[in-house]
């Protein structure tokens, strides 16, 4: 689980410790080699500055005032003749110093001086040489030395300091690590968690959605697809809910008439009577099967449309003749008003069925004498199909919620309007598959109007 963490971890330290001791190297190789070429200046500066002295007075009293004068510093003179002979020395001349002077074969080292010893790791001393120089003729050298272990111990000094800055740098290096790593795995880790939980069925996850980057828009994905799925498992179980409840009861009706016709002494008028009943009922399940059927395809997308030229107020008025009986029974006046030549390219069997429910809806609900309206606007390529009726409307709370699967207004299945509540959303399928719209206009007690909207029409 913590894989990820410390990959990142162990990957970022070795990173930044590799960065840090090549930074680290470098300052510190800078700062000796300075500190050694400002020891060494300083010796062959200073060894200038007393030839410069002999080369006006080369005499016994001023050589023994020079080699006085550095008696007291850690540095040693030794000041010799032309012939590297002796002359005088501020401190006793050890056989390393000796070993420098005897190996010195040049006669005219640069005026300024010259190092004779750099090695100050391995030798005991570093050492300049400046000529004692007059009228071009070299009268007697002068040697400084400088004892190496006053720079060992100087560069041992730093590189302690060095080793004590490093540790804590990498100290600091690795709980700044730790603790970004810690603050980016973390939420991974927990949205890992989540999605584990999802797959196994628990939908109800709570992430951190308020981060304002990458991370907090990936738990926002998630928080949405769990919310999603949420209400997904809860419409399906209301959906098989509502499928078993309006199953259940037409084959109640049909066990229950078919139990009553077994029974003797039946009238054939009564006899007729429940076998009407049991064929309207079995075509009312049939129906629903169909309807649902339907449904499921259009959700697989495998609902075929297939598209042909109608023209639209004949096609209506082939529809509308279907109501005429019933129009007449119910007293109900239906209007088609349709005056255009309007071509559709349309699935004519698909429309049809848009057409009845919606006619069927308004016949359903208009009571007493009263008018249900087809009319047609055409406005540029654009053509809307109005079904209007007179009857009780729908409540306004409702009417966002009528094209959802198995919805109905009046939850009471009454035996003269109880449709299954499918015919909408199936309607709204078929014109949204048509690249139309459908929409509603309701007020109680006045009437419904359904609007079909659509475009590219000739
Ligand atoms: N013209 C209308 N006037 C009043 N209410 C309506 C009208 N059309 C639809 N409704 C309400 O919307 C609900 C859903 O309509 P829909 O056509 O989807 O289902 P249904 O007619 O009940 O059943 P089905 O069409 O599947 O036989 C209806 O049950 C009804 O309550
Ligand atoms: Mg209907």
């Amino acid at each position: 689980m913590k894989s990820l963490s410390v990959k990142l971890s162990v990957l970022f330290l070795i990173f930044v410790i590799l960065l840090e001791s090549i930074l680290f190297f470098f300052l510190y190789v800078g700062i000796v080699s300075e500190q050694i070429y400002t020891e060494t200046e300083d010796l062959k500066v200073r060894g200038r500055s007393h030839s410069n002295v002999l080369e006006k007075n080369f005499d016994a009293v001023t050589i023994k005032h020079v080699a006085l004068m550095e008696t007291e510093a850690a540095t040693v003179i030794v000041v010799t003749d032309e012939n590297n002979s002796i002359i005088e020395n501020s401190n006793p001349v050890v056989n390393s110093m000796q070993q420098i002077i005897d190996n010195n074969q040049k006669e005219f080292p640069h005026p300024e001086g010259e190092i004779v010893e750099a090695r100050w790791r391995s030798e005991p001393y570093l050492a300049t040489l400046s000529p004692i120089e007059s009228n071009g003729e070299v009268l007697g050298y002068i040697y400084m030395f400088l004892p190496t272990d006053i720079i060992r111990s100087r560069v041992q000094n730093l590189t302690s300091q060095f080793m004590l800055g490093g540790l804590f740098a990498v100290i600091l290096t690795m709980i700044t690590v730790v603790f970004l790593s810690h603050s980016i795995t973390q939420p991974l880790i927990r949205m890992k968690e989540a999605t584990k939980k999802m797959s196994t069925g628990f939908h109800h996850i709570e992430l951190d959605i308020e981060r304002d980057d990458e991370l907090g828009d990936l738990s926002r994905s998630i928080q949405k697809l769990s919310d999603d799925l949420e209400r997904i498992k809860k419409d399906r179980n209301k959906f098989l809910s509502d499928i078993s409840h309006e199953l259940r009861t037409p084959l109640t009706y049909i066990k229950g008439y078919a139990d009553i016709l077994k029974r003797p002494n039946l009238t054939d008028s009564q006899h007729a009577e429940y076998v009407t009943i049991l064929q309207e009922e079995s075509i009312r399940v049939t129906t629903l099967v169909t309807d649902l059927f339907d449904l499921a395809k259009m959700d697989q997308n495998e609902f075929l449309i297939k598209k042909e030229k109608i023209e639209l107020c004949t096609f209506l008025h082939e529809v509308a003749a279907k109501f005429r009986g019933i129009a007449k029974e119910k007293n109900v006046t239906l209007n088609v008003r349709c005056d255009h030549q309007i071509i559709l390219f349309v699935d004519p069997q698909r429309f049809s069925q848009v057409l009845i429910n919606l006619l069927d809806n308004a016949f359903k609900h208009s009571q007493g004498t009263s008018t249900v309206n087809v009319d047609v606007i055409k406005t540029g390529d654009e053509v809307e199909i109005y079904v209007s009726d007179e009857g009780q409307g729908i409540p306004s709370e409702e009417l966002p919620l009528i094209w959802d699967r198995l919805y109905r207004v009046d939850k009471s299945r009454s035996r003269s309007t109880g449709g299954s509540g499918l015919g909408l959303t199936i309607a709204k399928e078929i014109v949204e598959q048509h690249g139309g719209t459908i929409r509603v206009e309701s007020k109680l007690g006045i009437g419904t109007t359904f609007i079909i909207s659509l475009k590219g029409v000739k």
